[in-house]
């Protein structure tokens, strides 16, 4: 082998076609419509990476989207939030990526249809890109990205959880707090900055109440939440899913709770943990979230509260309040609902793709929980073959066909 041959730069790119399959939403209400010759969406700046599409993970806001007309900044719209793949594309030698590489890209920039899921070849920022271990299947992959990112900005922004212990992971506010609050988007700024105060994080021991535990987001919030050495309370449909969670090694609760009588579960929780829980998620609506905050303020006695950034942060050394609490709604909040003691937050998902160095803290940090075997994807419940069966897969979902764990598309390569 020659010197010159050894020593020549990595290539930028393998063959990548000027034209590709994907699927093309028209207008709400409508399925998308499948397109044989659009354009490969081309790389801009040097963060991101092109990659070709091996499995698509469909989220409920796939079919929510169109169904209600929201989230869709226009139209003809490319959709889908998460896909597993291999990078043929850097944009420039110092990637930490190389052409090959087996990755997860996770979409929440819903607005640039270059990165959305639904086609062939996308686009993602390399900070919202995760390297795949051997022993993680494309499919398997393309189940947790939107999961993860959901429940790690929710433990580590809205309850302040640090995970520097865990596989060397972020303290998300430490981070957000070094950055030019003028880098972080407006309309989260408030949550991200001021969400919680520092006395009241999230500490190992704690209690989190998580409503709605059959859901992926779910899933990984629990996973996420013992990892940290907190304890979880999983309310959900024990008829469906309590013997499947209850002897999962990832996300068996420590204290289970029966959904179906939604009043039931609010005193179970309260007569179980009380005052203990001052943490709770809910993945199901604004219906679910107004049962959980009612399970969150019952005994509660101060007014130490209000809307996310409406209360000034506790000066440093104040005694840790044992009766503020903090409910994160992932579909809706409670509106109109007294909130005396709790807190009410909104996941700030944009800072993902919006702030670099939150995004590259997670997409590193997800490779090492990975690669340790400390995180595990969601289980599985199908797989639809072929871009042109996301509308049938689509349709399971919205039949309620889906649940506790993912319906994944792969495609044809
Ligand atoms: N704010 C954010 O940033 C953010 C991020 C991620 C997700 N989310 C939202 O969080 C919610 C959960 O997302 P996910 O991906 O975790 O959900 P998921 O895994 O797809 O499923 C959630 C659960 O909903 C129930 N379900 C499934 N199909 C249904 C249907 N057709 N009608 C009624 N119920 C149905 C099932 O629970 P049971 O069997 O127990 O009924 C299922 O386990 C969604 O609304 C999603 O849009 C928000």
């Amino acid at each position: 082998m020659s010197a010159s041959l050894s020593s020549s730069p990595p290539p930028l790119s393998s063959a990548v076609p000027e034209t590709q399959r994907i699927l093309l939403l028209h207008g709400p209400r409508q399925p998308y419509k499948l397109v044989e010759d659009y354009p490969v969406p081309k790389l801009q700046g040097d963060a991101e990476v092109l990659v070709k599409t091996n499995t698509i993970g469909l989220n409920p806001i796939d079919w929510k989207a169109p169904d209600y007309n929201f989230a869709i900044p226009e139209l003809p719209y490319i959709s889908g939030r998460e896909l597993s793949g291999d990078i043929c594309q850097i944009s420039s030698e110092s990637s930490r990526f190389k052409i090959g590489d087996r990755v997860i890209a996770i979409s929440t920039d819903y607005r640039d249809p270059r990165k959305a899921a639904y086609q062939s070849y996308a686009v993602s920022f390399d900070f919202n890109t995760v390297r795949l271990p051997a022993r993680i299947s494309y499919e398997e992959g393309s189940t947790l990205g939107v999961a993860f990112v959901a429940a790690s900005l929710a433990l580590c922004i809205c309850m302040g959880v640090d995970f520097s212990d865990v596989a060397d992971g972020p303290d998300l506010l430490k981070i957000v707090k070094e950055i030019d609050p003028a880098l972080i988007p407006e309309d989260v700024r408030a949550e991200t900055l001021h969400g919680i105060s520092d006395d009241e994080r999230a500490r190992p021991g704690d209690w989190l109440a998580v409503w709605g535990g059959s859901a992926t987001s779910a899933n990984l919030t629990v996973q996420l939440a013992r990892l940290a050495g907190l304890k979880v309370a999983t309310i959900v449909d024990s008829a469906r899913h309590g013997l499947r969670i209850s002897n999962h090694k990832f996300i068996r609760p420590d204290l289970m709770i029966d959904s179906h009588d939604p009043q039931r579960a609010v005193q179970i929780l309260q007569h179980n943990i009380g005052d203990e829980v001052r943490f709770g998620l809910d993945t199901r609506g604004k219906d679910t979230a107004a049962m959980l905050l009612e399970g969150l303020t019952k005994g509660r006695s101060t007014s130490n509260s209000a809307a996310p950034g409406g209360r000034p942060p506790s000066p440093p050394g104040t005694p840790r309040s044992s009766t503020s609490a903090h409910l994160i709604g992932l579909t809706g909040l409670p509106k109109g609902a007294a909130t005396e003691g709790v807190t009410l937050h909104s996941v700030p998902i944009k800072l993902f793709h919006e702030v670099p160095a939150v995004g590259h803290a997670l997409v590193t940090w997800l490779e090492r929980l990975l690669e340790q075997g400390l995180v595990s994807p969601p289980e599985i419940i199908d797989i639809e073959e072929g871009l042109e069966n996301v509308n049938t897969g689509l349709d399971r979902m919205r039949n309620g066909e889906i649940r506790g764990g993912k319906l994944v598309v792969r495609l044809a390569n």
